[in-house]
């Protein structure tokens, strides 16, 4: 690549117009002196792979998947990371000469948010994640190898949260359930990864299945807290926090496997939360 040119990369989802990607990315590059090209493609369903083709033909670099191609950006990888294989899904490809890479920064984007941004460490905790889906399935592992005391899985079709934990070894670590059948203990941290949030529709839960001054986390971020953000607050939350602490932390994962650079992700984060402060309603 020429040193003038910019670095091609790309974001492909459906639906993509409201993806804050192209703005971190941006930012990451302005940090690091690095010109970007950032751009968001919507895909048809069926045309995921002519799309990548087209970014890979155009000399780009690597691009972000998001809903609902996570799946395909797995089968269409040469290379899968281990963290990619456990998730059973990609976030990340990396074109390199003649293969094409797969990762998955979810995981440890939100344990990072947790951690580094949140100051709530995993280790020693009892989480709740509600939903067992592609987005649970994505942090399950990163959760479990963090050395919380127990993450039970629930979801609304009981099922579904049962043959999820079954592909995970984390013996007396790991239980699933439906939401009518959750353990009385009270949890420190709960996770929403339902797609609830996405279209307003939470159904409350009990309020003591959060310990107080526990934490709520909800992986979709939203200009207006959600209603399960809304519910943990009532609940008697210390914290309630949405995803995008998350998606900047996924994202300069994303950004050092393309470029082998770390950005400064809390300096984008804050800039986005004072460029779009969260209403309190
Ligand atoms: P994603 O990749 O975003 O996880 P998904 O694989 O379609 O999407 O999974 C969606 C998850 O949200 C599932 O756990 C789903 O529950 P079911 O398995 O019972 O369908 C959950 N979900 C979606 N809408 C929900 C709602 N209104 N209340 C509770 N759970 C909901």
């Amino acid at each position: 690549m020429h040193a003038s040119s910019p670095l091609q990369l790309a974001v492909i989802g459906n639906p993509v117009a409201h993806s804050r990607s192209p703005q971190i990315h941006c930012a990451f590059g302005a940090q690091l002196g690095i010109a970007v090209d950032y751009r968001k493609v919507l895909a048809e369903p069926g045309q995921f792979a002519r799309c990548v083709d087209a970014l890979r033909a155009r000399g780009a670099r690597g691009c972000n998947v998001t809903i609902p191609f996570k799946q395909d950006a797995f089968g269409y990888c040469d290379v899968a990371s281990e963290r990619a294989a456990r998730a059973g899904a990609v976030n990340t490809l990396i074109f390199d000469d003649a293969a094409c890479r797969g990762d998955n920064t979810d995981g440890v984007g939100l344990l990072r948010d947790l951690a580094d941004n949140l100051g709530l460490p995993i280790a020693g905790k009892r989480i709740l994640v509600l939903g067992a889906g592609g987005a649970a399935r994505g942090i399950l592992g990163p959760l479990l190898s963090s050395g919380p005391q127990l993450v039970h899985v629930a979801n609304r079709t009981a099922s579904r949260a049962t043959s999820l934990i079954a592909g995970f070894a984390a013996a007396g670590r790991l239980a699933g359930s439906g939401l009518q059948d959750l353990p009385e203990a009270p949890f420190d941290l709960i996770i929403n990864a339902t797609a609830a949030s996405l279209d307003g529709s939470f159904s409350p839960l009990p309020s003591t299945l959060l310990r107080a001054g526990g934490a709520v986390y909800d992986l979709v971020y939203a200009e207006a807290p959600t209603p399960f953000l809304k519910w943990g607050e009532r609940a008697g939350a210390a914290l309630a926090a949405d995803g995008l602490g998350m998606l900047v932390e996924q994202a300069g994962e994303s950004f050092y496997l393309w470029t082998g650079q770390r950005p400064r992700t809390r300096e984008v984060l804050n800039g986005l939360r004072r460029a779009a402060p969260r209403r309190s309603n």
